[in-house]
């Protein structure tokens, strides 16, 4: 029999580092660790699912009691990203910061390190992911592979840059841009003026011949030691991720130029936790990066299921400093298919026994209210193909969200 846990004694630690005080992870419940992730969303539940695996508490700063990160258990700190006051009171009941989203205060986040928290990603890092602008301009310095970009002020900027680069180009807000919002293509200056009339920073892009989009997750601790997940192929619809397939249908070299490229990146922004990087693939096998995620990723949702261990499960061993967890997959193939939110309210607890008959689909359900476009779930499917796994993907998602598949 073990000896009983010993209320407020020092964890067993990580790399023999023992850790007390407020942040203090043993208890009576054999809690080994406390993590602090700011953000109650999706990424924080599926967080949260990994965390209870390894006796993690996990305490999520989050808007209000219904976020998913909160239904699925996680303690809870109500509060906004922005708010100073509200992370200093998350940074001081756990043992690391971490991120469910990159809208954080950098500034508050330097903040805390600056009084001797540990965050990850850092607010260093983070700006890579906050600020498109920048991310480019680093990366090229870099010697990274990028797209043709400038800053852009007004709609003669955008113009000259489309005499060197050709019409249509995109335009792309800096900052607070997801799922294709803040990404607009544009054939002249017409189209140009009205986006940038929008307000905010734009930069403007040569558009990509893109053959295939893909993505490249890896999970890094602070010493650098890291593991990387093979790469995944992203197919998105009106600039929303749609459906992954992992391992992606491209080249070896491709794959591998990737995955040097996903590397490197993570190192050079000192990246700790999952970072993700968006890459597009032309038909020549030109690989660009497109954007750094730095923070478990929609493209790793996948590896719930289809990998030795989730990028959920890497990203809380990171942030802890923790030994990295086999990247290795389960199974040939894994695919992917979003749900998201239609204009029609579907009732899901019709439709999930329908899409549980064929017994190969995994369902994840996020606990969010559908709206139009927004991901309320994903369906992983495992398989020897990618055509037949994403087919059942595909028929699971259909079941579950289409209109026309409404149960009668
Ligand atoms: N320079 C480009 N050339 C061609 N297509 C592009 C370019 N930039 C973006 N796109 C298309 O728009 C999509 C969304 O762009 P991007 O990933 O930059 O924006 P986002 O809305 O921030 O995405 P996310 O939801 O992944 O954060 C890309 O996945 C790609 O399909
Ligand atoms: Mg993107």
């Amino acid at each position: 029999m073990p000896p009983p846990p010993t209320p407020h004694a020092s964890s067993p630690g990580h790399d023999g580092v023992s850790v007390t005080g407020s942040g203090s992870s043993g208890d009576a419940h054999g809690t080994t660790a406390v993590v602090g992730m700011v953000g109650g969303g999706q990424l924080a539940r599926m967080t949260q699912r990994a965390a209870i695996d390894l006796g993690i508490r996990l305490e999520v700063l989050a808007l209000g009691a219904d976020e998913p990160a909160v239904l699925a258990g996680a303690v809870s700190h109500i509060g906004g990203p922005d708010d100073l006051a509200a992370l200093r009171g998350l940074a001081e009941a756990v043992e690391v910061v971490t991120l469910d989203h990159e809208l954080v205060n950098a500034g508050h986040l330097a903040a805390l390190v600056a009084a001797g928290h540990r965050v990850h990603p850092g607010p260093d890092a983070l700006r890579f992911a906050q600020d498109k602008l920048h991310a480019r301009t680093r990366l090229a310095a870099l010697g990274f592979p990028v797209p043709a970009f400038r800053s852009v002020a007004n709609a003669a900027d955008v113009t000259a840059f489309a005499a060197v680069h050709a019409w249509p180009v995109v335009l792309k807000a800096r900052t607070g841009g997801y799922d294709g919002r803040g990404v607009e293509v544009v054939g002249d200056a017409d189209a140009a003026a009205s986006v940038l009339a929008r307000g905010g920073g734009w930069l403007v892009e040569a558009l990509v011949p893109i053959a295939t989009e893909v993505s490249v997750v890896t999970a890094r601790r602070p010493g650098g030691a890291h593991v990387t997940y093979p790469v995944v192929e992203t197919v998105q619809d009106q600039g929303i991720c749609v459906e992954l397939v992992m391992p992606a249908r491209v080249p070896p070299a491709v794959a591998s130029r990737a995955t040097d490229l996903a590397e490197a990146i993570a190192e050079a922004i000192g990246a700790v936790g999952i970072l993700a990087v968006e890459l597009f693939v032309t038909a020549p096998g030109e690989v660009v990066v497109n954007e750094v995620a730095t923070r478990p990723h929609n493209s790793g949702h996948a590896t719930i299921e289809g990998s030795v261990t989730s990028q959920f499960t890497n990203h809380l061993r990171a942030v802890l400093d923790w030994p990295l967890g086999d990247t290795a997959m389960r199974a040939p193939v894994a695919a992917t298919v979003n749900l998201l939110g239609g204009s029609v309210p579907t009732d899901l607890a019709d439709r999930l026994p329908r899409a549980l008959v064929d017994g190969r689909v995994h369902v994840h359900l996020y606990g969010k209210e559908p709206r139009p476009g927004r991901k309320i779930g994903h369906v992983t499917v495992l398989g020897d193909d990618a055509e037949h796994a994403l087919a059942a993907a595909r028929r699971a998602a259909d079941l579950l969200v289409s209109p026309e598949e409404a149960p009668t």
